[in-house]
This record gives structure tokens, C-alpha cells and sequence, in this order.
């Protein structure tokens, strides 16, 4: 792409070419300090475990500009928490946080022109992840292990924008185990998402909500977000469970909710009964942002929400229209949530 030439508001989500990404290598009990190459293309042994048994984990990041040009990310130290997390679950080597945040701050500014211009709505998707390497075939914990970061400018995930999405409640397959690995950011938790997404996309939804694997009673999360509700009295309730990924996204909105804006807000089990006093629904995480859900299919019947499903609800437009401002300088950072990247 040309950075010149580019319509930014037009971008969707998907992998554009830019000139740089940074490599990290982990070898003998140890990582080099990492540099950036232009080469997009990955050599790897045909052995690898991150082929055969999928030792593969990664972060979902976005930098944007405020007005004055300046680029931001937002809470950074977080991905580089939960990229811990999952590396500790999938047996593979910590990356310090230094080395996390130098890779993705040395790759956005080598690629700086790629990072939209503020007011369009891109973004600069970051995606940094670690692949267990080396020469291997049984199932054993990989020898070395590769960090990369790439990153890429994107639109909106879901290409409507900020217009209600349905969503089916899967009631078959499940997302994640109850003690599995859920809650890692890690490749196979995707792969099993992708059958049961097609067949909700070809019974004309636009994703899957899963409920808990144990009693299929229970929300859980969405394939590439956290949930929320707004009840009948006002609360607002999102799932609580160690089998989601423990967003970034829906953390900070519970603490705008509560602390800014004064909402009751609940993190508990959320019974699929209750589905009757939703008034609203989102979903949230980096792609999605806040993304109203209009709808939802449970067991063949609709359960339509505010406006009939056709307009996004007041309380989830409060939350994304601040969360968005927040994110690109426009309302103050109280929090010191926001890391320039220079
Ligand atoms: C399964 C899943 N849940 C939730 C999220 C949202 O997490 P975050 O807000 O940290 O981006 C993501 C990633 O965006 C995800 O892949």
C-alpha cells in the first residue's frame, strides 16, 4: 500500500504490507535483543511445535494519533502482562516487558507512515507473537522460540462500523474448557471458532457467542471479544470466568462505567435466562472497540434489544463514543492509560 495514496476511512480489517517488522529470538534459556527486518516471509523448521501442537501465543494492539500527530498507545503494560500470562500457560519463555514494548514501539516508528492520520477512524493494528521453533517431533515444549511483531494500518473489525451486529448463542460447540485455555491468547482457541462461525454467518449472523462448556448455561464471550449488558434496571453486567480472555477493553469500560460515569456494574455469571432483561448488548476488545449487539438467536428464537435491534443502545454509544475519544487524546486521560510512542 501507499501511505500517500491511501483512502484511510475506506480501510478494512485485514493485512496490509509494510516495510518493517521486529524479530526476537529465544535460544539456550535466553532472548537476543531483537531487531527489525524487512522480510515478511518465515523460515521454520518442518517440525516446529507451534505447526504440529500449536505452542503459539499473541497480543492484538492498536496505535492511533491524536490531533496534534503524536501516536498512542493504550495500556500497553497490560498486553505485555497477558502475553506473560499466556506464555506461562502454553510452557513457553516469559518475554520481559522491556523487550515487549521496545519491539512494538522500534516497529510503528519504523513504519510511522503507515500510522493513520487522526479523525479517519484507522488505526495501526499491532500484532506481536512468539512461535515455538527448532527441529522437534513429539510433543514436547518447542527448543527456541521466535518473537515477532507486525503491524498493519486497519479499519473497523466489523465492517458495518458502529451499527448492531447479531450474534448467535452457540449452544453446541464450545469455545474453550472449563480448566483449559480460554483465558491464553493462543491460536488453537481460534481454530476451533472458525466452524462454528461460518455456520452462524450462514444462518445470517454476523458471530458466535459461546456460554460456559460445563452447563452451557452461562455467557461467556464472543470469538474476538468480551461481552456486555445493560439489565432492565439500569446495571450493567459482563460475564465472569476464567475460560475468556480477561480484556483490556472491557476492564477499562467497567472502570469509565463505574468510576466516571456511575453505573452499577456487575462482573458475575450471566445466566442465558436472563437474556429477557437485557435491554442493550456489546461486545468489546481492541478490533471490535464497543460494538453494539442488536440481536441475539438463542435456541432459533431472536431476542431483539433497543430499537428493536436496529439502533445502538444510549448506554453503549456513552461508552464508545468515550472510550474512542479517550483513546485518540480527545477527553482527558485521568489514568495515565495512554504510552507515546516515540
Ligand atoms: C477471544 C477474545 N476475547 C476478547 C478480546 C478483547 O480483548 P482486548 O480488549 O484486550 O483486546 C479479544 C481480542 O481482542 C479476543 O480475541
Amino acid at each position: 500500500m501507499n501511505p500517500k495514496t491511501t483512502e484511510w476511512s475506506k480501510l478494512d480489517f485485514s493485512y496490509r504490507y509494510v516495510p518493517y517488522r521486529f524479530h526476537a529470538y529465544w535460544k539456550d534459556g535466553a532472548w537476543n535483543s531483537g531487531k527489525l527486518v524487512t522480510e515478511n516471509k518465515l523460515l521454520i523448521d518442518e517440525g516446529a511445535v507451534c505447526l504440529h501442537y500449536g505452542q503459539e501465543i499473541f497480543e492484538g494492539m492498536k496505535a492511533q494519533r491524536s490531533e496534534d500527530g503524536r501516536i498512542w498507545l493504550f495500556r500497553p503494560e497490560e498486553n505485555a502482562r497477558r502475553f506473560q500470562d499466556s506464555a506461562r500457560r502454553m510452557l513457553m519463555p516469559e518475554i520481559p516487558e522491556e523487550l515487549f514494548i521496545r519491539g512494538i514501539k522500534e516497529t510503528i516508528l519504523a513504519n510511522k507512515e503507515y500510522v493513520p492520520p487522526y479523525g479517519t477512524g484507522a488505526s495501526l493494528y499491532i500484532r506481536p507473537f512468539m512461535l515455538g521453533v527448532g527441529e522437534n517431533l513429539g510433543v514436547r515444549p518447542a527448543p527456541e522460540f521466535i518473537f515477532i511483531v507486525f503491524v498493519t494500518p486497519v479499519g473497523p473489525y466489523f465492517k458495518e462500523g458502529f451499527k448492531p451486529i447479531s450474534l448467535k448463542v452457540e449452544t453446541y460447540y464450545d469455545r474453550a474448557a472449563a480448566h483449559g485455555v480460554g483465558a491464553a491468547k493462543t491460536g488453537g482457541n481460534y481454530a476451533a471458532s472458525l466452524l462454528p462461525l461460518k455456520q452462524a454467518r450462514e444462518e445470517g449472523f454476523n458471530d458466535v457467542v459461546y456460554l460456559d462448556s460445563v452447563e452451557h448455561k452461562y455467557f461467556e464471550e464472543s470469538g474476538v471479544a468480551n461481552i456486555f449488558f445493560v439489565l432492565k434496571n439500569g446495571t450493567i453486567a459482563t460475564p465472569k470466568s476464567d475460560a475468556i480472555l480477561n480484556s483490556i477493553t472491557r476492564r477499562s469500560l467497567v472502570r469509565i462505567a463505574r468510576d466516571d460515569f456511575g453505573f452499577t456494574v456487575e462482573e458475575r455469571q450471566i445466566s442465558v435466562a436472563e437474556i429477557k432483561d437485557f435491554v442493550e448488548a456489546g461486545a468489546c476488545g481492541t478490533a471490535a472497540v464497543v460494538t453494539p449487539i442488536g440481536s441475539l438467536g438463542y435456541k432459533g428464537e431472536i431476542h431483539k434489544f433497543y430499537a428493536d435491534g436496529k439502533e445502538p443502545g444510549p448506554i453503549t454509544r456513552k461508552l464508545y463514543e468515550h472510550l474512542t475519544a479517550l483513546q485518540i487524546g480527545d477527553v482527558e486521560d485521568t489514568r495515565g492509560w495512554l504510552k507515546e510512542v516515540v
